[in-house]
């Protein structure tokens, strides 16, 4: 079992569709069992509100359940519960570092990383952009399923 806690600062956009993308993808492998995924904010500012109106239209579009998803904020505790924490931009390493006290094991990385592009998930908070942002988690689940599998 890979425990995966996806990360952004409010929980309501990007971390989120990466965490229903990515169950999507893995469940569509047939996979669904070996994962464990989540997702969570460095920042209270959306504590307990539901998805951003933009990642919905995207995952009711493609026909993916987010039932029951509410923002929740990462804690000092979940370091020792995940085995990847992944960020959607540079500011969010550096807010997940400090909340759980560094990353003594390397397991704060980057969500582009995976797919050769070190840079930031499109960020559609101030753009309404969510199509950028689909295609940027899109393709950054797929690397990072990729690299998981080529880990075992
Ligand atoms: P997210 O988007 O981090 O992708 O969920 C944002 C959510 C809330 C805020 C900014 C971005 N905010 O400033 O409250």
């Amino acid at each position: 079992m890979i425990r995966i806690m996806f990360v952004c600062l409010g929980n309501i956009c990007r971390s989120p569709m990466a965490e229903f993308l990515f169950k999507d993808y893995v469940d569509k492998l047939g996979e669904s069992d070996n994962f464990l995924v989540r997702s969570s904010a460095t920042s209270p500012e959306e504590y307990g509100s539901g998805l951003h109106y933009g990642t919905r239209a995207i995952l009711d579009r493609l026909g993916i359940s987010y039932k029951g998803k509410r923002a929740e904020l990462l804690n000092k505790s979940d370091y020792e519960k995940y085995d990847y924490f992944i960020g959607m931009d540079e500011r969010n390493l550096i807010n997940m570092r400090r909340i759980l006290g560094g990353d003594e094991q390397d397991k704060i990385r980057l969500l582009m990383d995976f797919a050769g592009e070190h840079r930031d998930v499109a960020d559609p908070w101030w753009t309404g952009d969510f199509e950028s942002t689909y295609n940027d988690i899109s393709k950054g689940i797929k690397y990072l399923y990729k690299y998981l599998k080529e880990q075992k």
